[in-house]
């Protein structure tokens, strides 16, 4: 069983989103997938499962909400990956949801406002022993400049992380599929399905353990 976690110093990045685009993958690629939502002030997984149970979209979903880590260990053992939601600020639980993980991603948005503190985060974590080179990027909710995007690259480059080689593009639709509870390339729009398959693909193989 593996564990991919979504961390994040900063709220709104697309930390929950991500979490169910990966979950998504993983269920359509036969997975026994759960999502595991810790952020228990939005629940957004768990309303998102729910939505999609009302929908009758298939594959079911499961989502639980955990208050620890103990809690998760105990009841995970019949997946064949948990994929964590956490909230938007980086706590201790943050620390040990990460040292637990196989994989540790950090959604950040290309300006300098939201790097900062993401490699603040990408930092101290990768002080950890249990953390260090489980920890990867993921340029998230990225706009149409090519310039910010490149630059952004560069910044993380220097300070020796990793970052996934697709990002995960801005666009209103997804927006309005998560509220139907779909996800990435469920989409109905044939454009932002294609933009989703790189991004999960690239998630995917490196939550179940594949080196990029
Ligand atoms: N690619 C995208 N394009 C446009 N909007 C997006 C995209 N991805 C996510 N969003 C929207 O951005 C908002 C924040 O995303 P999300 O909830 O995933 O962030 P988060 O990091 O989990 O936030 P929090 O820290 O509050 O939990 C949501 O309204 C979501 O629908
Ligand atoms: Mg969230």
């Amino acid at each position: 069983m593996k564990i991919a976690s979504f961390v994040g110093q900063k709220g709104g990045v697309g930390k929950s989103t991500l979490a169910r685009v990966l979950a998504v993958k993983a269920a359509h690629e036969g997975r026994r997938v759960l999502l595991g939502d810790f952020d228990l002030e939005q629940l957004s997984c768990i309303e998102w499962s729910a939505t999609r149970l009302r929908n009758g979209i298939e594959p079911d979903i499961e989502a639980r909400a955990f208050k620890s880590l103990k809690k998760l260990r105990k009841t995970v053992e019949n997946f064949d990956l948990v994929v964590v939601d956490t909230r938007g600020l980086a706590d201790e639980l943050t620390t040990d949801v990460s040292q637990e993980s196989d994989v540790v991603f950090l959604p950040t948005g290309t300006s300098m406002d939201d790097l900062r503190p993401t490699l603040t985060l990408a930092r101290r974590l990768a002080k950890s022993s249990k953390v260090g080179s489980k920890v990867v990027l993921v340029l998230s909710k990225v706009g149409r400049s090519e310039r910010l995007l490149e630059n952004a690259r560069i910044v993380i480059d220097e300070a020796g992380f990793d970052v996934l080689s697709h990002v995960w593009p801005e666009r209103d639709g997804f927006q309005a599929d998560l509220d139907m509870g779909r996800a990435g390339s469920e989409s109905h729009n044939p454009h932002l399905r294609e933009s989703a398959k790189s991004i999960e693909a690239e998630l995917f193989k490196l939550a179940m353990g594949v080196k990029k």
